[in-house]
């Protein structure tokens, strides 16, 4: 790849803080490993939604669809519903572009204390795949007689058996890339229908993989095992909400949300998949300048990977967990003080001196 033609979204909050720290990784990557990042920023977001009623234009999806790969910050504001603004683009963007593998690496860096006494990097290094089309995020239900006490709402769960299918194989084909080791995440004790569908897909798909060690859990016992075990797990697949749960816990077993990075795929390369962090926009620390920008600069290192630049990929992790492990620059989430743009700067520096190279 010479040349990267990135949309970028910053979003809302906080996206708006750590997305320019991701670019300035991006962008000493290309530096050093001799591409260029041609990017294009949109300003949709809550910010648009109050000035124009819409959280992007009519031709959005158009428009996104010319690029090699979408950055996106985080999208959420007080001053609009939460259901509003996340239909109105993130989730409008997964769906309309299938980026079916949601694919959010748990791996517990050097130099950071995990929140679970004694586990060391070694313990926590998880690949979570999760279904990003469907399930309980279908967007299928509605409400009736609303405000009266005879009010109904429904939200129906979709599982297809080829998005099933799909999701599962992704899946195991990284198990097969890693420790050989997948834990699928259900609930067909209680969801007779659709997790029941789920598992029985899991049967089937894993006949294929008979060198793949399959676990199949129950995701109120894989909530309770991800803490006390979290070394048993390496590629974990779910459903789109269970999974939604699961990183967020994900996330704690690596210190922070500020540390949880998230590569939406399309593995087809129909259309430009979306990178974007675990975290949402956090209005509790907007403003600040405070934010952690690892999570963003992480999922500039996963999009560099989708994009082929490899060598890139691993020096942008490198660097950022060099300087993590020095301990020298850190945000408060992470008990430190530094600011947002100095950390990003630190691991520019890092990656600039060469730090990273695998
Ligand atoms: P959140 O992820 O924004 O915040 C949860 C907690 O983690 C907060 O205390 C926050 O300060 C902290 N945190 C998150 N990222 C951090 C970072 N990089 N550095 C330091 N601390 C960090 O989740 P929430 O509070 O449930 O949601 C806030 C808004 O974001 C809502 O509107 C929600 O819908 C939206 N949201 C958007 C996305 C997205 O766009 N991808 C993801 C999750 C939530
Ligand atoms: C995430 C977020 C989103 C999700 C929200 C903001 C709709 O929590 O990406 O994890 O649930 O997918
Ligand atoms: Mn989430």
């Amino acid at each position: 790849m010479k040349r990267c033609r990135l949309a970028v979204i910053p979003g809302d909050g906080i996206g708006r803080e750590v997305i320019p720290e991701g670019l300035k990784a991006l962008r000493a990557a290309g530096r050093r490993f001799g591409f260029s990042v041609e990017t294009e920023e949109f300003p949709w977001g809550c910010s648009y939604f109050l000035k124009h009623g819409e959280m992007m234009p009519q031709d959005g999806l158009s428009t996104l669809r010319a690029f090699d790969a979408i950055y996106l910050g985080a999208i959420g504001d007080p001053q609009v519903p939460d259901h509003v603004s996340l239909w109105g683009l993130l989730l409008k963007i997964r769906k309309a572009f299938d980026l079916y593998a949601n694919v959010r690496p748990i791996r517990l860096l050097e130099g950071i204390d995990s929140p679970l006494t004694g586990r060391r990097p070694q313990d926590v290094d998880i690949l979570f795949v999760r279904e990003n089309t469907e399930g309980e995020y279908s967007g299928a239900g509605g409400r009736q007689n609303e405000g009266t006490p005879d009010e109904v709402a429904l939200q129906t769960s979709i599982f297809t058996r080829k998005a099933t299918e799909r999701i599962l194989r992704y899946a195991f084909d990284l198990a097969r890339t890693r420790r050989r080791r997948l834990a699928h995440i259900t609930k067909s004790n209680a969801l007779q229908f659709t997790a029941v569908m789920w598992d029985e897909i899991a049967d089937v798909v894993a006949r294929d993989y008979t060198d793949v060690e399959v676990r199949k859990l129950h995701v109120d016992a894989a909530a309770y095992q991800m803490v006390l075990h979290p070394d048993w797990f390496d590629v974990m697949v779910g459903s789109n909400l269970f999974a939604d749960i699961l990183t967020d816990l994900g996330a704690a077993l690596q210190g922070s949300l500020g540390l949880a990075a998230s590569a939406n795929l399309d593995p087809t390369r129909t259309y430009p998949s979306m990178f974007e962090p675990v975290h949402g926009s956090a209005p509790d620390i907007a403003g600040k300048g405070t934010a952690n920008p690892l999570a963003a600069i992480w999922t500039a290192s996963l999009m560099l990977d989708h994009l082929g630049e490899i060598s890139a990929a691993a020096a942008v992790f490198g660097a950022l967990q060099d300087v993590v492990r020095r301990r020298e620059f850190r945000t408060p989430d992470l008990g430190g003080r530094s600011t947002t743009s100095r950390l990003g700067d630190a691991v520019v520096e890092a990656l600039t001196a060469g730090v990273g190279t695998t």
